[in-house]
């Protein structure tokens, strides 16, 4: 069952309509049907009565403030959200106090000062760490709460952090997303979420601060298992895209123009209009560290793994950003897995 909604109650009716259509197939049996709704545009984004901070007195709670958790917290804040904040490096902090977010020193003092705790944590064992571990998010967490955790971690950890949070007697909600540092920053990014709907219910004004949109896939699990197939895709894409580029200058292209060339046909994909000028001059500004993509191909692996799928491509395409990894690339771009198509290898 997929649902994407804008609006609650666009969510509530496609969700009972949908639990209508296909009661008792077994989860990978039932019709998805992938619909798109039609996006609402909200030209008051932030301040929006839908939106507003006001009309949500809840009290929110951010761990992790790495690339994408910094933007993302900061758009609350900046939407007048009651913001509490935590990350392992307490520096990165500072920025957000200064715009008036509280700050506690552990992630279950976090939990336990705040009706809504999101998490955007580096990986599996981060994730794990920070929402179970001794003084953990779920040491703070009790009935009426809820636990977001917007990290890329596979369905099983995430079924796992589920399974803590609930002991508690709060609610649980995966929801990794889709879009990188920018789309952060601009409060576009698009959520991808699983688990507990009254929360989904509860948090979507939220989500809708920081992303242009958000899809409910049902249980917990497919959240991560969404996000992973998408970067999967991603990531396979663009060591295709830097097999091109290296072997078109190599044979006497100019790799500018067939970025522009790329960029005016049926394979145009912003990915490539907005990283190749930079890979053409092998500079690789962060946005998505090289280390993360190769974790989500290791995770979408173990995946396809689980069910038996053949994933060849994506396979061939993890070797090239371990390469780039042992080459220390790690917190490059992942563009930078081009890179390790240009290793020489000595004689
Ligand atoms: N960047 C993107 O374009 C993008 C897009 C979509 C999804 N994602 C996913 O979103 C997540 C975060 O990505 P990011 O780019 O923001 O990564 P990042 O900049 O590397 O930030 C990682 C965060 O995790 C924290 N962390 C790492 N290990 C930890 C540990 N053992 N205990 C506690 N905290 C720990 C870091 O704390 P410190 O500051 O102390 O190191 C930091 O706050 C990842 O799962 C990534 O795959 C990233």
């Amino acid at each position: 069952m997929l649902i994407l909604a804008r609006g609650a109650n666009y969510s509530h009716h496609y969700a009972s309509m949908a639990a209508s259509f296909c009661p008792a197939l077994p989860h990978h049996l039932k019709p998805t049907p992938i619909s798109r709704f039609p996006k609402v545009s909200f030209s008051f984004k932030v301040f929006s009565s839908q939106t507003s901070a006001d009309e949500n007195p809840t009290r929110v709670g951010f761990l992790g403030l790495g690339i994408m958790g910094s933007p993302m917290a900061h758009n609350l804040i900046k939407a007048g959200c009651d913001v509490t904040v935590w990350n392992r490096t307490k520096s990165k902090c500072d920025p957000l106090i200064d715009l008036g977010a509280k700050y506690k020193a552990s992630p279950g003092e976090v939990a336990a000062s705040c009706d809504v705790t999101f998490a955007m944590l580096a990986d599996p064992e981060s994730a794990m760490v920070v929402a179970c571990g001794e003084q953990g998010a779920a040491s703070g967490m009790s009935p009426g709460k809820g636990y977001v955790d917007i990290s890329t971690v596979d369905g099983p950890t995430s079924t796992l952090i589920n399974a803590q949070i609930k002991e508690t007697g709060a609610l649980f909600l995966e929801a990794p997303v889709s879009g990188s540092k920018k789309p952060a920053e601009d409060g576009q990014l698009i959520f991808l979420t699983a688990g507990d709907k009254s929360l989904y219910d509860k948090v979507s004004s939220y989500l809708d601060i920081m992303g242009k949109s958000r899809f409910y896939l049902g249980d917990v699990g497919n959240g991560a298992a969404m996000k992973l197939v998408v970067n999967m895709i991603m990531g396979s894409m663009m060591t295709s895209f830097a097999e091109g580029l290296l072997l078109g200058e190599k044979v006497g292209l100019d790799p500018t123009v067939i970025v522009e060339v790329i960029s005016q046909g049926a394979i145009s994909a912003p990915m490539f209009s907005m990283k190749g000028p930079s890979m053409v001059q092998s500079k690789y500004p962060t946005a998505f560290p090289l280390k993360h993509q190769q974790k989500d191909m290791r995770l979408a692996l173990g995946l396809a793994e689980s069910v038996s799928q053949s994933t060849p491509i994506a396979a061939a395409a993890n070797e090239l950003y371990k390469v780039a990894k042992s080459h220390g690339l790690s917190d490059h771009d992942f563009s930078a897995v081009i890179e390790a198509l240009k290793v020489k290898i000595k004689d």
